[in-house]
């Protein structure tokens, strides 16, 4: 992925993503979650990167190796450039992953890049105490299941702005650290709880940010982007 601001097509329809995508120049960073690809599937991914959008597939799968490993063959068979798993799926999960999208990377194309969610950005301290009975703070969850990933040899973590210097710390620089909850200081929380704007994401070591609703809710979308891209580059 380029290292622009990810855009999340979190849209119902098609016919909503394109009409938002028409005001933007020029081959975006863009994400397609599950509420956009389960209503439209395959072919929305085939028309984003015919249109030559850099696509992140953020299904984020969770399952036995062997079925991860299978449908993962067949997203690499989508020419995506980026998905995604839970680390807690654990260690072979993962692995299992990378060897699907190896075995289903058609010959001449890249493999898609894989990452893992560490803890959801919308997850807090209480949740991982309460609900998942983590008895470690959360960060020193979301480092371990950084550090899982790394030794399972993927390429990054989708984590909050928060963790990822202690990530760069452990797993280094050039590990990814996708970081969602980006939110402007004058805009919405929404459903995230560990949000940042986009120059903190900057400032602590986050490789790309993914921005959903600051932008897509925006009454100009176009200018948000905009603003997004100039406090994430430290151009403003
Ligand atoms: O609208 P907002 O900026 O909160 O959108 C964030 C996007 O990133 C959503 O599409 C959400 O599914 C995704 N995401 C997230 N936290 C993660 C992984 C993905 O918010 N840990």
């Amino acid at each position: 992925m380029k290292t622009s601001p990810i855009i999340a097509l979190d849209f119902d329809s098609a016919e909503k993503t394109f009409e938002f995508l028409k005001s933007f120049e020029g081959n975006l960073n863009v994400k397609v979650g599950m509420e956009l690809y389960y209503k439209e599937g395959p072919p929305i991914v085939a028309i984003l990167k015919e249109a030559g959008y850099d696509v992140f597939l953020d299904l984020k799968l969770h399952d036995i190796p062997n079925t991860v490993m299978s449908a993962m063959a067949v997203l690499a068979g989508m020419g995506v450039d980026l998905v995604n798993v839970h680390a807690a799926g654990g260690k072979r999960m993962m692995e299992a992953a990378l060897e699907g999208l190896d075995k289903g990377t058609p010959a001449g194309l890249k493999r898609p890049s894989l990452i893992a969610v560490t803890q959801l950005t919308s997850t807090d301290e209480r949740q991982v105490r309460e609900e998942q009975l983590i008895q470690v703070p959360l960060q020193d969850s979301v480092l371990h299941y950084a550090q899982l990933t790394k030794e399972s040899g993927l390429e990054g973590v989708v984590c909050s702005v928060h963790e990822a210097a202690a990530i760069a710390d452990v797993c280094g620089n050039s590990f990814y650290k996708v970081t969602p909850g980006i939110r402007m200081a004058d805009g919405g929380q929404h459903d995230q709880k560990r949000i940042a704007t986009p120059d903190e994401a900057r400032k602590s070591g986050s490789t790309h940010i993914v921005v959903g609703r600051a932008i897509t809710g925006a009454t100009d979308p176009r200018a948000a982007y905009e603003r997004v891209n100039a406090l994430w580059k430290g151009t403003d």
